[in-house]
């Protein structure tokens, strides 16, 4: 797109935990990289203390699953996703929503992300065979041996095997 005669370019940011990538998260960035020249896929650092996978083995999941993107890259940030969306010269961030439930967190996020920096929140409704998934499900029935196998893509179900069961 131009304007007033400058190339501007539409680059977006999917965020989250990505603890792991799920089935969910990449419907949503598969159906996101065609609408938008550039698509970063940006793991909060500062909420993986806690997690199953480190950072490093998240953006690397990441890496895997959508090397297949040639507009999409994976990144990190620390703080304010606005801090990261001022830095990286990212107009709006695109969230899915699985149910009102979610509208309803999603909601306060993107009114208080414009209000701090005027980023716009898209939202995209998952695909409805994915509305029940998220990462915390993914990583409670794989911890005790359950299938997980439709869920999550295969580098991803590799690395939960090689874990799992555990306690
Ligand atoms: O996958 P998640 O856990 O739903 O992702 C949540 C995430 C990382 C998108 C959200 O917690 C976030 O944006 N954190 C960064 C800190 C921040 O900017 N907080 C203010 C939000 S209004």
């Amino acid at each position: 797109m131009t304007k007033g005669g400058n190339l501007v370019v539409r680059r977006v940011v999917c965020p989250g935990s990505f603890d792991p990538v799920t089935n969910g998260h990449l419907d949503i960035i598969s159906r996101a990289a065609p609408l938008h020249d550039e698509v970063v896929v940006a793991v909060g650092a500062n909420l993986a203390k806690n997690g199953l996978f480190s950072v490093d083995e998240r953006i690397e999941m990441l890496g895997e699953v959508l090397a297949g993107y040639a507009n999409v890259r994976v990144d990190k940030f620390d703080g304010l996703l606005v801090d990261f969306c001022r830095a990286h010269d990212i107009s709006a961030i695109v969230k899915g929503l699985r149910a009102v439930s979610d509208f309803e967190y999603e909601m306060t996020m993107a009114q208080m992300n414009y209000s701090l920096a005027g980023i716009e929140t898209l939202f995209m409704t998952t695909n409805p065979l994915y509305s029940f998934l998220r990462s915390s499900l993914v990583r409670e029935i794989a911890k005790y041996g359950g299938d997980v196998s439709g869920l999550v893509p295969a580098p991803v179900l590799s690395r939960l095997m090689a874990r799992g069961p555990w306690s």
